[in-house]
């Protein structure tokens, strides 16, 4: 499924209607079946974009059209209904459930609109992970890495055809790094539209596609 991103634009505001921070307008169109990367130091925008393109932030100019829809056309109901049958989104920093089991964290996107677990699919994403042994713990008591791999499982439960992960080897140990990279990557092999933003410069030589962010302006 395509994701195009036509002339999106963004500006944060100060109290005093002073722009605190514009993303330029910005065209981007992550090919399917290939791992884009956009890199760029902190604060450049990268998870503002990201947030637009996964459905999440409203944007103040332009266009994002996923497969014929164009996103913030449909209303909320149904835009949360679309993001969920489609884009898999491996947020930035730590995300999962700690209260929750490896598996419930898993099945979370599922369970919202769908009734019928994917068994198959769990146990195959639980294996692939290396979250086999884990799989009953609470996520509470997970490493960084270890819950890394369950937002991973999570974003990918519902079969999406979009991906979208924002930084996820942040904060990272050399070896979950490799592995989070080497997921991505395969997913991005069976066809996916795979886009992550990162600064970790590590990161690149995974990547199909490199694209640059640096002040609110995509190079
Ligand atoms: N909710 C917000 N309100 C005001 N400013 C924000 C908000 N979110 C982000 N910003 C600012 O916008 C800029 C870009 O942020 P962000 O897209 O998160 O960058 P990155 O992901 O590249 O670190 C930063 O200067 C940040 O402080
Ligand atoms: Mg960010």
């Amino acid at each position: 499924m395509k994701l195009v991103a036509d002339k999106v634009g963004y500006k944060y505001y100060r109290k005093n209607k002073k722009v605190l921070f514009e993303l330029k307008e910005t065209v981007l169109k992550p090919e399917e079946g290939k791992l884009t990367e956009i890199v760029g130091h902190s604060g450049s925008g990268k998870s503002t974009l990201l947030n637009i393109c996964a459905g999440l932030l409203t944007p103040d100019t332009g266009h994002l059209l996923v497969g014929d829809k164009d996103l913030y056309s449909l209303s909320d109901e149904e835009r949360s209904r679309f993001r969920n049958a489609h884009i898999g989104i491996i947020p930035q920093g730590q995300s999962v459930l700690k209260h929750l089991t490896v598996t419930e964290n898993i099945l979370l996107p599922i369970s919202m609109y769908r009734e019928d677990t994917p068994t198959n699919l769990l146990n195959e994403l639980i294996e692939n992970l290396g979250l086999k042994k884990l799989e009953n713990e609470k996520a509470g008591g997970l490493s960084g890495g270890e819950m890394r791999r369950v937002a991973i499982a999570r974003a990918l439960i519902g079969k999406p055809e979009i991906i979208l992960a924002d930084e996820p080897t942040g904060d990272l140990d050399a070896d979950n790094r490799k592995l989070v990279l080497t997921a991505l990557k395969n997913i991005a092999g069976e066809g996916k539209t795979v886009l992550m933003v990162t600064h970790d410069r590590e990161a690149e030589e995974y990547a199909d596609k490199i694209l640059k962010m640096d002040g609110g302006i995509l190079i």
